[in-house]
């Protein structure tokens, strides 16, 4: 079983600063995604695990042993990319076997382990199809075999599952997540995809311009993002920048937009008049009426702006006096039916539908912030 680990890892291109001060610990048979929008260095740090690429300082430690000079072919690390550059004129096994034969192993056990490679990712009786004979989930299974075979000591994966369709996309997910548990191989996967990381990973590390803002589980990073933009990232926020007016043991006073609300201090101790942010997810938004669990935590004046009915959740978006986007997903609980566009509103939260992130927010950045296709680099 293997750890790896990267450490203060910097990279420049002439004066483009791409990675600075990376540092991440993965530990034995994790999965691990470094998540973040396009151009903040995800390939670049998979490369530097790879060998591909050298770091200008830091290093990168594989069971605590420094490996910045060891070729990336004796470095024992599988890779898996979007295009699944597959040799076009090989059968899935031999794809499969091509590892092996390099490594010059016997014929009969090449076979059987190719095979069993196969099995695992679910192509059993594909052995002997072309990839142009295979769907693209089917070319990026064989892959994905191909690059474990040799039972590599962290398999490195950039962005596998870009090219499929959704639903493709989502089934291969959840077997990748499968195939991880059974080989118990660290996986360090690279996505640009929020909804990916969340669903595969046991922790991500968030990046923006070179560096992490956080690490954490999927629902860390989802409840307590340490940072505006991890809060934006992960899926919808709804962000106010507060005040702080006081602290009483575990409950925290912010002044914001609007009014006088109230947070959780999480362990941290707040100084009286810094500036913060207070988040609330669109499904802890409700319209005044609806049912609140919990002792209050806030609420603001707002108009209706569009009401979108998406399914599992009406959308309801509403601008406050101020001029704030706010959005709230009602669920079947919420009564949407006495709201309708341009009708003035109350929406409140209760105090742990709130959270406190602890930086000064940006004023532009007040409001709703959900990434466009285009900022992710979708
Ligand atoms: N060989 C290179 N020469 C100069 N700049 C480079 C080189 N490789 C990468 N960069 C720059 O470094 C930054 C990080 O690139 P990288 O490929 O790691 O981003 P990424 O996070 O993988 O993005 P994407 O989601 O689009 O794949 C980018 O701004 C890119 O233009
Ligand atoms: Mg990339």
């Amino acid at each position: 079983m293997t750890t790896v680990r990267v450490e203060k890892i910097r990279k420049t291109y002439g004066d483009f600063v791409a990675l600075e001060g990376l540092t991440l610990d993965m530990a034995e048979g994790e999965f691990v995604s470094f998540l973040g929008p396009s151009g903040c260095g995800k390939t670049t740090a998979l490369r530097i695990v790879a060998g591909f690429e050298f770091a200008d300082s830091g290093s990168v430690l594989i069971d605590g042993d420094e490996i910045g000079p060891v070729p990336p072919n004796r470095r024992n690390m599988g890779m898996v990319f979007q295009n699944y550059s597959l040799f076009p004129n090989m059968t899935a096994a031999d794809n499969v076997a091509f590892g092996l034969r390099v490594r010059k192993q016997p014929a009969e056990k090449v076979r059987r382990r190719a095979t069993e490679m196969l099995e695992l990712v679910g192509l059993s009786g594909k052995e002997g199809n072309f990839p142009h004979q295979m769907s693209g989930g089917q070319q990026q299974r064989v892959a994905l075999a191909r690059a474990l075979v040799n039972m590599p000591k962290a398999l490195l994966l950039d962005e596998p599952l870009g090219a499929l369709d959704l639903k493709l996309r989502q089934v291969m997910q959840l077997e990748l997540k499968r195939i991880q548990r059974e080989v118990g191989i660290t996986f360090i996967f690279v996505t640009h995809d929020q909804e990916e990381a969340l669903t595969m990973s046991d922790r991500i590390a968030v990046m923006t311009q070179g560096r992490t803002d956080q690490i954490g589980t999927p629902t860390e990073i989802y409840h307590r993002p340490a940072t505006a933009f991890v809060a934006g990232f992960i899926g919808t926020a709804n962000l106010l920048p507060v005040t702080v007016r006081g602290q009483e043991g575990d409950q925290v006073t912010v002044d914001g937009p609007g009014g006088r609300y109230f947070a959780r201090a999480e362990g941290r101790t707040y100084q009286v008049g810094s500036s913060v942010t207070l988040m609330v997810r669109p499904e802890r938004l409700v319209p005044s009426g609806a049912p609140l669990h919990g002792a209050a935590g806030g609420s603001i004046e707002a108009t209706v702006t569009s009401l979108v009915f998406q399914g599992p959740v009406v959308r309801c978006q509403v601008q406050t006096a101020a001029g704030v986007d706010l959005v709230a997903h009602l669920g079947p609980e919420d009564d949407p039916s006495s709201l309708s566009v341009g009708s003035p509103v109350r929406m409140t939260w209760s105090i742990d539908g709130a959270y406190l992130v602890p930086e000064a927010l940006d004023s532009g950045l007040a409001g709703v912030t959900q990434m466009e296709d285009d900022e992710t680099g979708a």
